[in-house]
């Protein structure tokens, strides 16, 4: 298609892992409508636009490649590009706050306000501006005022699209979604963009599964959607600690209880806690929210869904430590698995981390595998790696270890050769499997001493 025919031009700023996967497939789906994805970062675009993606994830280079350099282009020249565009999609990062109020529960605003600031500065044109970034409720307020203060008299309708992928199964989720949320001030200029955006997403979706709102409950079901996965993950994980202690089994406990059609299967895996750039987040941004409502107990019951989640991690080491005879000073534990969740790279929160320095307190030696997260791992444990190996191949990870402890569940870790890793670890040989991944039966009769989460292990000693 010529450049000047198509009918759309749509910017997302932010590349990275919502900004590019959402634009990969869209460019796909569109091929009328123009995408650019923008960044101030020079060496994300750069990779951007090589054959060595920034992020991993399943599907997405072939997407990229399909529609990079036709109607898919990654780009830094920002101001350009806001203000040929139609749509922008906001998608940088929100981190929560390091400093001061709110420290360590609210949203870091200071990207958004400064992408707001630069939309306004360099459009002459009316635009619809799209939060995809999650924010808190009533952000869209905040980003309405920011582009309509000062003298400039662009219209900018504001829409709240919040995105439901998760990583690893990302580009899926943005093809097949289950539904897509599109929140709008309820006026004809507001339905207007919405309708903008329904006709983009109708291209492959069916229109029943696009559900429209107003701003202010698009905004908040992010938050609630993810503060109720999380919720599931910290119900299960708390039952594990009970299956512990009694003899339960948490996975036939899980079975059982997801049965239920009401309550049903998924997101019931017990295991080392919930990781990931969003979960944690989200929830601390609840509890904030209710706080600043003085909704008190509220924050409390959604703090304790964190609470738990930490303490599972605890456990866990707790765990450890007391079966490896009380100490880990040097002693060898091969960690497999870095990265929050499988296919992918993304270390963001990950459990790893947390349990990591926690082992290396104890003053074990660690060495580290991951398919796809070794990079970040690096960067994740930099000042305090002194005893860290990172180490691609898990059998050499493994060579003259005390324990495996598994912490990601890669697929490819259930067809290691374990009567080779067991001939090659110390003896009594340990493996703690963070998420109930491996054929502990097999294990066990191969003679590992096994611990998963919340069902009784199966020991030699
Ligand atoms: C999540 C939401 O699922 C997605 O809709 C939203 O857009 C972004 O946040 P993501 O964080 O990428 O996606 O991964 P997800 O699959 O939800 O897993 C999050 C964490 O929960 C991982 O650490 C995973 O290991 C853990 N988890 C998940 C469990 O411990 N048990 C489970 O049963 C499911
Ligand atoms: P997410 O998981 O929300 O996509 P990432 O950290 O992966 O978060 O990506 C956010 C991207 O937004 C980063 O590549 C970052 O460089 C970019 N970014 C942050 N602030 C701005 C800004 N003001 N203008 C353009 N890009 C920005």
């Amino acid at each position: 298609m010529n450049k000047d025919q198509f009918i759309k031009k749509i910017v997302c700023i932010g590349a990275g892992y919502v900004g590019g996967p959402t634009m990969a497939v869209i460019a796909n789906k569109c091929p009328d409508y123009k995408v650019t994805v923008v960044d101030i970062s020079r060496k994300r675009i750069e990779a951007w636009n090589s054959s060595q993606l920034p992020i991993y994830e399943p599907g997405l280079r072939d997407r990229v490649e399909k529609a990079r350099g036709k109607n898919l282009f990654f780009s830094t020249d920002i101001d350009a590009e806001i203000a040929a565009a139609d749509i922008i999609f906001v998608s940088v990062n929100t981190p929560i706050k390091t400093f001061g109020e709110g420290a360590g529960k609210a949203v870091d605003l200071q990207f958004i306000e400064q992408t707001a600031q630069r939309i306004k500065k360099n459009s002459s044109s009316p635009k619809i501006v799209i939060e995809k970034s999650t924010l808190p409720v009533r952000s869209a307020d905040t980003l309405d005022t920011i582009l309509h203060s000062g003298k400039n008299s662009v219209r900018f309708e504001i829409l709240s699209n919040p995105e439901f992928m998760a990583e690893g199964t990302a580009i899926r989720d943005m093809e097949e979604p289950d539904r897509v949320l599109i929140g709008s001030h309820e006026t004809p200029s507001g339905h207007a963009a919405r309708d903008e955006l329904v006709k983009i997403y109708s291209r492959w979706v069916p229109e029943q599964k696009i559900i429209t709102t107003n701003l202010w409950s698009s905004e908040l079901s992010k938050l609630v959607a993810n503060a109720f996965l999380a919720q599931r993950i910290s119900s299960i994980n708390s039952i594990s600690a009970l299956c512990e202690a009694t003899e339960a089994d948490v996975t036939e406990v899980a079975r059982a209880v997801g049965c239920d059609s009401r309550i049903g299967k998924k997101f019931l895996n017990a295991g080392i806690g919930f990781g990931g750039s969003c979960f944690r987040k989200d929830i601390l941004n609840l509890v904030y929210l209710c706080e600043y409502y003085k909704l008190d107990d509220i924050a409390q019951f959604w703090q304790a869904v964190i609470l738990i989640n930490d303490n599972q991690m605890d456990r866990f080491v707790s765990r450890i430590l007391k079966t490896m005879f009380r100490t880990l000073v040097d002693k060898k534990i091969a960690v497999f698995g870095f990265a929050f969740k499988p296919d992918t790279g993304d270390t963001r929160n990950a459990p790893a981390i947390y349990i990591c320095k926690r082992l290396l307190e104890e003053k074990a030696h660690l060495s580290i595998t991951d398919p796809h997260a070794l990079p970040n791992a690096k960067k994740d444990l930099d000042g305090i790696d002194e005893g860290v190996k990172y180490i691609e191949d898990p059998y050499e990870a493994v060579k003259g270890a005390h324990a495996l402890v598994l912490l990601t569940e890669w697929s490819e870790y259930c067809g290691l050769d374990f009567q080779k890793i067991y001939d090659n670890m110390k003896k009594p040989a340990f493996i703690f499997d963070g998420r109930n991944h491996l054929n502990h039966r097999k294990l066990f009769e191969i003679g590992f001493n096994v611990y998963p989460v919340g069902k009784p292990s199966l020991t030699h000693i």
